[in-house]
């Protein structure tokens, strides 16, 4: 299966989470791209099996919290994912508030089914996301 995951990181920990998701997919014999948003290609992602899309939490710590705009803008820019997977994730320190849903409507939109929507705080993929990513 071809996963492609695209992240925003300010300073380094949302990078560090996609690259230990990615591991986690390569372990059980997945194609992996690791990309920032600025890099990533929404056509190229588009063709993807899977899809995870992740940014850090932007807001008032316990309030207004949202994806960066990059994500968002980023999320938008992919084409019709129909008969997609697709997995939202960021990296918080305190509250996400309804980023994760958010980020997940504009997927499901495009006809992608959202598998998984995980927060981590800090740079280490939690237990149920392991548990989907060793899943097939
Ligand atoms: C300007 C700013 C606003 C933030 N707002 C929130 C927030 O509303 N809620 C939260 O839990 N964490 C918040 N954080 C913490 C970051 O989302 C968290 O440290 C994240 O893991 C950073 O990821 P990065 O290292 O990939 O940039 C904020 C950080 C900054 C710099």
């Amino acid at each position: 299966m071809k996963v492609a995951i695209v992240y925003d990181s300010r300073t380094g920990t949302t990078q560090e989470a996609a690259r230990a998701m990615g591991a986690a997919f390569r372990t059980r014999g997945d194609e992996v791209t690791v990309q920032s948003v600025s890099e990533a290609d929404p056509a190229e992602v588009s063709k993807a099996d899977l899809i995870c899309v992740g940014s850090w939490t932007q807001g008032l710590f316990i309030i207004l919290q949202h994806a960066t705009r990059a994500t968002m803008r980023f999320l938008e820019s992919l084409g019709d994912l129909k008969g997609k997977e697709a997995v939202v994730f960021c990296t918080y320190k305190l509250a996400t508030g309804s980023m994760l849903p958010r980020m997940a409507a504009v997927l499901e939109r495009k006809g992608a089914r959202v598998a998984g929507q995980y927060k981590f705080k800090g740079a280490t993929p939690t237990g149920d996301f392991m548990t989907y990513a060793s899943s097939s």
